[in-house]
């Protein structure tokens, strides 16, 4: 007997993550890692909380990780709300936000899982094309979708658009804003005063990339008090581990380290814009980390992929009309960026 799925289910893709080698050996630039190591109070924290504690299920609320990020952040207990990576909190979002054939309205081309979601949810996915400079799309201020989505620093771009659209944004949509801001610890600004002020927009952060845990997941959502509220009703009572609560807090609780990361990130980001036209690339501005880079002389960057795979390189393609063009480059270490660059060199 064969089992009947959903006809939405049955008819989607699931979402395509991108590789993770199980062999080592690989310069890994296609997921946006961080190249450098986390704080080490986050190892000595998981030890800590390892010892002997986990035989007991974990505090449902990640109280700790929560207080911590309140303090960190200038928020209320109440205001917050954590999570198993920020994608646990887009999925939240969308079960408590998204039923069948509602809309979620967003620009594209963007992260590829909000899509993902909406499907799982039955709803459609609404999405307006960012111009060519990725500025926010017009036809965005005139969408009427019950939740509009909008990933600032975006991927695959890597583009950032300023706070006064993003708020001009939350006066006119006619329900939730959610501003996904997986990269904005590599970007100039960002949007928490928003979550502050708004009653319709919540902001969404993960120590995925800037804090160098993305094995860990932990995400976390900053909102009005009633956002989290209805957020807690469609959780999973234990989303988060003990480890990732205590890995969470002790990082959050050494700002520096990341800080002092991010830097060297962007450092190494501006060579990689610098170079990548002496090899046959133009790169998007970037404020996250993470480069767009479109092949200057027109034709499909697949082959290009191709061939540093094949040199155990791994950069993003996207075989996508309007992305066919270009690789997304993850920031790695200088180091690394050399070796790509030398690649590159070579492939031409
Ligand atoms: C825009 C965006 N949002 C969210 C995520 C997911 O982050 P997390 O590891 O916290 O689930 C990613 C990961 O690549 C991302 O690019």
């Amino acid at each position: 007997m064969t089992v009947a799925f959903r006809p939405n289910i049955a008819r989607m893709q699931g979402y395509q993550p991108g590789e993770q080698p199980q062999e080592g050996g690989f310069v890994k630039l296609n997921t946006n890692e961080n190249p450098y190591p986390p704080s080490p109070r986050v190892r000595r924290a998981i030890l800590a909380e390892a010892k002997d504690s986990l035989r007991l299920y974990p505090d449902p609320d990640a109280t700790p990780l929560r207080r911590r990020a309140a303090l960190t952040y200038g928020f209320d207990l109440s205001q917050v709300v954590a999570g198993n990576g920020s994608d646990d909190l887009l999925a939240m979002i969308a079960r408590a936000f998204i039923g069948e054939k509602d809309a979620l309205c967003c620009p594209v081309p963007t992260y590829t899982l909000y899509e993902t979601l909406v499907r799982i949810q039955g709803g459609k996915l609404l999405g307006i094309p960012y111009p060519d400079d990725y500025s926010l799309p017009n036809a965005l201020f005139r969408a009427r979708a019950g939740v509009t989505m909008v990933a600032n620093p975006n991927s695959p771009s890597g583009t950032a658009v300023p706070l006064e659209d993003l708020s001009r944004l939350a006066d006119r949509v006619p329900g939730l804003l959610v501003v996904d801001e997986a990269y904005a610890d590599f970007a100039e600004d960002n949007a928490l005063s928003l979550a502050r002020e708004r009653e319709n927009v919540i902001v969404l952060r993960t120590l995925s990339k800037s804090f160098s845990l993305a094995g860990m997941r932990i995400g976390l959502g900053f909102a009005h008090p009633r956002i989290i509220e209805g957020l807690n009703k469609v959780k999973d009572s234990y989303n988060m581990s003990r480890l990732g609560i205590a890995a969470g807090e002790a990082a959050l609780s050494d700002l520096g380290w990341m800080e002092r990361n991010a830097e060297r990130i962007r450092k190494t980001r501006e060579r990689l814009i610098a170079a990548l036209p002496s090899v046959g690339f133009a790169p998007y501005p970037s404020r996250s980390n993470f480069v767009l880079a479109r092949r200057k002389n027109g034709k499909s960057a697949r082959p290009v992929y191709q061939e540093l795979k094949e040199r155990r390189i791994l950069v993003r393609f996207f075989g996508t009309p309007r992305l066919s063009g270009c690789l997304r480059i993850t920031v790695g270490t200088d180091g690394e960026i050399d070796a790509l660059l030398a690649a590159l060199r070579g492939i031409r």
